[in-house]
């Protein structure tokens, strides 16, 4: 009786419901495009990295084209909900010349896996910009200058590895926990 005599209440809260969600997924897509940029903002980060590569013996980067989106790109994986890289995995593949800064752009990676490459010059400090990186592996490039102090920008990253590198100067202190060297 207490269940039918109000047939028409359930409908409205419901309603309600499903229009507060979608208010604020479509409020959180407008704040993503906005404070972390879009699918756009990775494709051109990617090629952008992909310009920096002067050798690339595997060809593992000529799948980087427009044939394919660039969640099908080598070595990237999107997550399941937006169509942004969380991975970027490019490790052993005798890659060489220098990271474009335009990684900082990738605002939604979590993995950045580039060891034993041959990678130089500077880590780029637009690497900072990833504020939601957690793991970092760098080792056995031949990255030179030092490990950029506003990594510590990135809160989450749980695991940095930068050992067989030509790298000078101090470790940060902020980072000595995280790092693994
Ligand atoms: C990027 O996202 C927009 C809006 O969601 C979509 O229309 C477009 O197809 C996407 N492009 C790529 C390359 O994923
Ligand atoms: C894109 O890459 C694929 C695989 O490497 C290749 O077969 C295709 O021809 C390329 N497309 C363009 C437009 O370069
Ligand atoms: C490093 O990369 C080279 C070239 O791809 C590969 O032959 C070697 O097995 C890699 N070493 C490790 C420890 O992954
Ligand atoms: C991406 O990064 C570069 C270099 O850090 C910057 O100049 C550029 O404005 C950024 N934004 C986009 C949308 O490419
Ligand atoms: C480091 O790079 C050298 C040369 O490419 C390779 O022989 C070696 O296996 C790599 N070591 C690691 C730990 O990746
Ligand atoms: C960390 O980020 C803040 C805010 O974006 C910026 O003001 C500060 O300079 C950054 N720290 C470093 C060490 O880059």
């Amino acid at each position: 009786m207490g269940l039918s005599s109000h047939p028409s209440s359930a409908p409205p809260s419901l309603s309600f419901c499903m229009h507060t969600v979608i208010l604020l997924e479509w409020f959180g897509l407008l704040l993503t495009s906005v404070a972390d940029g879009n699918n756009e903002t990775d494709r051109l980060a990617l090629l952008e990295f992909k310009a920096k590569i002067t050798h690339d013996s595997f060809g593992v980067l000529s799948s980087w084209n427009d044939s394919f989106h660039f969640c099908q790109w080598q070595g990237n994986t999107c997550g399941r909900r937006y169509q942004r890289v969380t991975k970027l995995d490019l490790q052993s593949l005798k890659l060489v010349r220098s990271i474009s800064p335009h990684v900082g752009n990738l605002s939604c990676l979590r993995n950045l896996i580039l060891k034993n490459n041959s990678f130089n010059n500077e880590i780029p400090s637009e690497i900072s910009r990833l504020r939601k990186l957690q793991y970092l592996l760098l080792q056995n490039n031949t990255f030179s200058g030092k490990i950029p102090s506003s990594l510590s920008n990135c809160t989450n990253l749980d695991f940095l590895a930068a050992q067989n590198n030509l790298l000078t100067g101090e470790i940060p202190t902020i980072l000595g926990p995280l790092l693994k060297l």
